[in-house]
């Protein structure tokens, strides 16, 4: 029962974000491809507020992390030296019918093809990374799309240590493209073969490791709630030596419940110094910091705070998605919080016929673009109808400019939870919002 109940939820989330114009299947005229998603309008405003709001909780609010952009794509030495080429890889069977292939570990203890239910005829390791060619002909080198954004930040260490002389412990912060060729991409945004990802490397001595792993713990409990996810839909896991990635010393998941069952949704990792010594090895170049004060030189030891953005899209729309009733008709609606919410707030003349109605909502929509982030002018379809389509977006609020406005100045607000509406004057609507 719960399991039909779920799988509902997820269809009907997929189902609102095509309906809405939130996110569709890739190139879908030619008839798509597995693991890659366009993001429409709505689905676009949505993910940067999710990344705005990311950047101000763990760069702008703090003192001690820094930005960096690093290219997506980086040379085959890069990804040797990180260990990506030898282990960055998923256990695949293929089906000696129909040739599809599989994730081992994804079968739960099937021994038959799903598809077709023949037997599997080898099984391998398949590496994740996707090759590209640099340059032409036989000249051409081969690099990587990147797997992951950390390496970047190892690599360019150097620069920064000899540019802005941070001291220790910061840490290095990127949001950008990762790429990864999943064997079985599945469960729309949750498992696809490129996204981005929100990502920092934290720099720090060797003896502090705990205290400052527990830091980004807390922190990152912070931020699931402040975007919006539903933190009893949340768990910490911690991995066991054995499943940890090849450069981790502790790593934590934390998992959500997701209507296809518990699984990853962010990670975070103690990598120790591995990574900084081995590009320290391979490319002959010290990635040593001093201590400004005593002069020591060491390899500083990293603690990786990892974040999926789609995934954190994925459990914002899954604890936001609600139906009720109201006015005696079914509802759907999506309870974002107003800072990532794609439109902020929706201004609408009463009548769209009325040309002093819609200059006036015209003159109201002005003021708020020069001061409020993601306003909409709606003067489409029935009154009704507007505060529907603004519901299913997760518009938290929405102003009606009617004929009263036109006499005292003052517009309704409707509040996108309860329904309600009051009354405020114009001159007081900013500062009600913010
Ligand atoms: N730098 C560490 C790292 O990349 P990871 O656990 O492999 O660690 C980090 O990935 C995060 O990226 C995950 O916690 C998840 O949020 C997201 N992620 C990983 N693979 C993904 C995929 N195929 N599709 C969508 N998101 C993915």
């Amino acid at each position: 029962m719960k399991k039909e109940k779920d799988s509902e939820l997820m269809e009907k989330v997929v189902s609102l974000c095509k309906r809405r114009g939130f996110i569709y299947p890739s190139s879908e005229i030619y008839g798509g491809i597995a693991g890659f998603w366009d993001y429409g309008h709505y689905g676009s405003l949505l993910a940067y507020n999710i990344k705005d709001l990311w950047w101000k909780h763990f760069v702008d609010e703090r003192s001690d992390n820094y930005a960096v952009t690093t290219p997506t794509i980086m040379p085959e030495s890069v990804w040797k030296a990180s260990g990506h080429l030898e282990g960055f890889s998923d256990p695949m069977v293929t089906c000696s019918k129909c040739k599809h292939n599989f994730r081992a570990d994804q079968l739960n203890g099937d021994k038959k093809c799903p598809d077709c239910g023949s037997a599997f005829e080898k099984s391998t390791d398949f590496n994740l990374m996707f090759p590209v060619s640099i340059g032409a002909g036989e000249e051409g080198t081969t690099a990587y799309l990147r797997g992951e954004l950390a390496q970047g930040m190892f690599v360019g260490f150097k620069n920064v240590l000899d540019t802005i002389y941070p001291d220790l412990p910061f840490g290095l912060a990127q949001i950008g493209r990762a790429y990864r060729n999943e064997i079985s991409p599945r469960d729309f945004l949750f498992r696809v073969r490129e996204f981005d990802l929100m990502e920092f490397e934290y720099f720090i001595r060797e003896s502090e490791w705990q205290e400052r792993f527990e830091m980004w713990k807390e922190e990152m409990w912070r931020w699931i709630e402040r975007v919006g996810i539903n933190r009893d839909m949340v768990h910490e896991f911690e991995i066991p030596e054995a499943d940890r990635a090849h450069y981790s010393k502790r790593t934590i998941d934390f998992e959500f419940d997701y209507p296809f069952g518990r699984k990853e949704l962010y990670g975070l990792a103690y990598r120790t110094d591995y990574d900084l010594k081995k590009h320290s090895a391979e490319s002959g170049i010290d990635l040593a910091y001093t201590d400004k004060e005593t002069g020591e030189r060491f390899i500083p030891h990293v603690i990786e705070p990892s974040m999926g953005h789609g995934r954190t899209m994925l459990a914002v729309l899954l604890s936001a998605y609600r139906e009720d009733e109201m006015n005696g008709e079914k509802r759907v609606y999506l309870a974002l919080n107003k800072e990532v919410a794609p439109v902020r707030v929706a201004v609408f003349p009463l009548l769209k016929n009325k040309l002093e109605l819609v200059a006036k909502a015209r003159e109201v929509f002005q003021m708020f673009k020069k001061s409020i982030k993601n306003v909409q002018f709606d003067d489409n379809g029935n009154i009704g109808k507007r505060y529907r389509r603004q519901d299913e977006i997760g518009t938290p609020h929405c102003i009606t400019i009617d004929f009263e406005t036109l006499e005292n100045d003052t517009v309704t607000l409707r509040d996108r939870d309860t329904g309600e509406q009051e009354r405020v004057k114009i001159e007081n609507l900013i500062e009600k919002l913010r």
